[in-house]
């Protein structure tokens, strides 16, 4: 599809993966529409960007979520690419807690069933649109579980599962494309603890998915998932 005069929202915006395809997009000629919890960390990324807005909300909760596709209708509405980015999760070991079914819940919330809802909230608008995608932004542990992510892992995976059946939902509309993104190990907060530090920079992904969008690629493994991707 085309990488340019796009309208991109991008869950999770605001830092890490989200705001690296914000900035290879904006460059890209895209008008951009980042979000993000916290709204100094919003304000921080919109100043790197231009031709970007930003739209604040937790899309873990019903409530935001509702209010964001009802704002991106209203004020944005050439929006024609949702990137599904926003993720949770806790690095832990399982004999070291009690509490893991908790743990697991809140990463399936924001990683499986939030995307789920907020894509079906988009999805009448974007097909109305001559062009438009869905993008889920998965991970290299769709292939793989790891003891210090032990509940994580299925949560991408389920991800994965929907990502493939709603793609072949959609296989005869020609205007909506449905992509799938999945880092490997990547340099962000959100794997520090995890060892992030020794991970690619953000921006290879980036650059990755406007490879894949130029190509209709609708997989995009970046980096280590590809060795994964090839066997699965
Ligand atoms: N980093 C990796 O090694 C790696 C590998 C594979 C897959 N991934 C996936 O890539 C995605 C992005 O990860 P990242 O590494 O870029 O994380 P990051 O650097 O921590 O950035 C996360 C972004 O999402 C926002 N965010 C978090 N929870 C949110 C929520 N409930 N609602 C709205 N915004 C939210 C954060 O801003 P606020 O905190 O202000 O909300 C921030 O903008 C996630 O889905 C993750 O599972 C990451």
């Amino acid at each position: 599809m085309k990488t340019t005069g796009n309208t991109v929202f991008i869950s999770g915006g605001s830092a890490g993966i989200g705001l690296a395809i914000a900035k290879k997009l904006n460059a890209e000629g895209n008008k951009i529409i980042i979000n993000g919890r916290n709204e100094e960390r919003l304000q921080n990324a919109l100043e790197q960007l231009d031709n970007a807005v930003g739209i604040q909300g937790d899309l873990s909760l019903e409530a935001d979520r509702i209010r964001i596709a009802a704002e991106l209708k209203e004020n944005y509405p050439d929006v024609n690419i949702i990137i599904n980015n926003a993720g949770a999760a806790f690095g832990y070991l399982l004999n070291e807690t009690l509490n893991a079914h908790q743990k697991a819940a809140i990463e399936m919330n924001t990683n499986y069933f939030s995307v789920i809802h907020f894509t079906e909230l988009l999805l009448p608008h974007l097909l109305q649109k001559k062009e438009a995608a869905v993008i889920n932004v998965s991970s290299i542990a769709v292939f793989r579980s790891h003891k210090f992510l032990p509940t994580y892992s299925a949560t991408k995976a389920a991800l994965h599962s929907y990502t493939v059946a709603l793609r072949n939902t959609y296989e005869e509309e020609k205007n909506i494309r449905i992509y799938e993104v999945y880092p490997p190990l990547v340099n962000t907060e959100f794997s520090a603890e995890i060892g992030g530090a020794n991970g690619i920079p953000p921006a290879e992904v980036a650059d990755e998915l406007i490879l894949a969008l130029e190509k209709d690629q609708f997989d995009v493994p970046v980096g280590d998932s590809k060795q994964f991707f090839k066997l699965a």
